[in-house]
């Protein structure tokens, strides 16, 4: 008799569990101070405009909203993404707005349609965790680019895609997990113009963008993409809540029809009733003033932990200072092994996430990323105390 790990795919051989997840199992107990998680802060979370939006929603037009919908997402809510990344500066049309799960799903179904067991895939490094996971289900090559503190480096480029020939080039540009780093305009430019020269796919994946708390609005690589080359995700996981599990792709005909096919394929279509609370939502609430609530709490915690940050680590730390998203990056000293740092961090009832597992292809050990958005300011106070303390001892 055969057990059923003898029957899974061969695909599933490299797949480990996102330590991330194991760590969040531990973190959850109340005393840990965690700035483990990717979570934003529960306590903005719009929970009574949400529910008046449910409570309209099923008055007004409950079978609806409890019937199966169209695989391309309900049509309201691609109008108003339309316009809303319009004023993002990217030029799209409803028709070009695929709604999906959240924004992971928009990286398991371009996956899906571009890749093939070996296939390269460019990307940060690190980049994010669950990108890495979802590209290599499908037993994607990682290709890093090489980056620096402005993001990735675009005349490395040209070099990676004659050596590899890359299925796409899959990029945060702005606020970056784990970083927090944003690529500047003029390389965002020379991207554009590189994937028309070269016929580059790009994946812009952009959940962070709205959460700027401090300089000038950038606009995304897909306003300067005359070419059609540039796939635009985003999310409302960070701007009203990520249980609704909604996000979205703004990608051009051809292959918008690839990504509806598997989309079908793999769930139908996103929760009618999700879809139709969001929408009820975001046309009878004021959306500006709730991101601007968002925004400049996230601000006030990066600013106390890195306040904190900067009177209690020791020498040989240094770290991001992002203008927005939810997270920093922290490098250690070369011999730091963040890894084994973290069950030290644990009894000391702090925790984060050890940089290791966003380097798809290792390396990274002297790396640890903290989340921000997710403690009251005694907790980030406090926690960053521990954390330092705990560096201090070690170094
Ligand atoms: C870079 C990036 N992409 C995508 C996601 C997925 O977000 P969601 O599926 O909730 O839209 C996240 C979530 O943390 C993220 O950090």
């Amino acid at each position: 008799m055969s057990s059923p790990s003898d029957l899974f795919a061969h695909r599933m051989r490299g797949m480990r569990p996102s330590t991330i997840r194991e760590i969040l199992k531990i973190t959850a107990q109340p005393e840990i101070i965690s700035f483990a998680g990717g979570l934003p802060a529960p306590e903005l979370f719009p929970v009574e405009a949400v529910r008046a939006a449910a409570d309209r929603v099923l008055r007004d037009s409950g079978p609806e909203a409890l019937q199966y919908g169209p695989s391309e997402g309900f049509a309201p809510l691609r109008e108003w993404i339309a316009a809303e990344v319009q004023g993002r500066g990217v030029r799209a049309q409803a028709s070009e707005v695929l709604i999906t799960n959240g924004s992971q799903q928009v990286l398991d179904l371009t996956g899906k349609i571009f890749l093939d067991p070996g296939d390269a895939v460019l990307t940060e490094n690190p980049t994010y965790l669950a990108a890495i996971q979802a590209f290599q289900t499908l037993e994607a090559k990682f290709v890093p680019v090489p980056t620096d503190e402005h993001g990735l480096i675009p005349e490395a480029i040209p070099e990676l895609i004659a050596q590899h020939r890359p299925k796409f080039l899959y990029t945060i540009p702005t606020f970056q997990n784990p970083t927090g780093i944003t690529l500047i305009a003029e390389r965002r430019q020379k991207l554009a113009r590189l994937a028309a020269e070269h016929r580059l796919l790009i994946i812009e994946d952009d959940p962070y963008g709205k959460l700027r708390y401090r300089g000038a609005e950038i606009p995304p690589i897909k306003h300067w993409d005359e070419a059609g080359q540039v796939l635009y995700a985003s999310t409302f996981s960070k701007t009203i809540a990520p249980g609704l599990r909604l996000g979205w792709v703004v990608a051009p005909a051809e292959i918008f029809h690839q990504l509806l096919i598997v989309k079908q394929a793999s769930d139908l279509h996103t929760s009618s009733f999700d879809q139709r609370v969001a929408y009820a939502y975001l046309t009878q609430n004021d959306q500006a003033a709730h991101l601007e609530k968002i925004r400049s709490a996230y601000g006030a915690r990066f600013d106390l932990m890195d306040e904190t940050l900067r009177a209690e680590m020791p020498p040989g730390f240094r770290w991001t200072r992002p203008e927005g998203g939810m997270f920093l990056w922290i490098t250690g000293p070369a011999e730091l092994d963040g890894m084994a740092l973290l069950p030290k961090a644990v009894e000391k009832k702090v925790a984060f996430v050890p940089g290791r597992d966003f380097f798809p292809s290792g390396g990274g050990t002297n790396f640890l990323r903290l989340n921000y958005s997710n403690s009251t300011p005694e907790r980030i106070r406090e926690g960053v105390r521990r954390l330092a303390e705990l560096c201090r001892s070690e170094g």
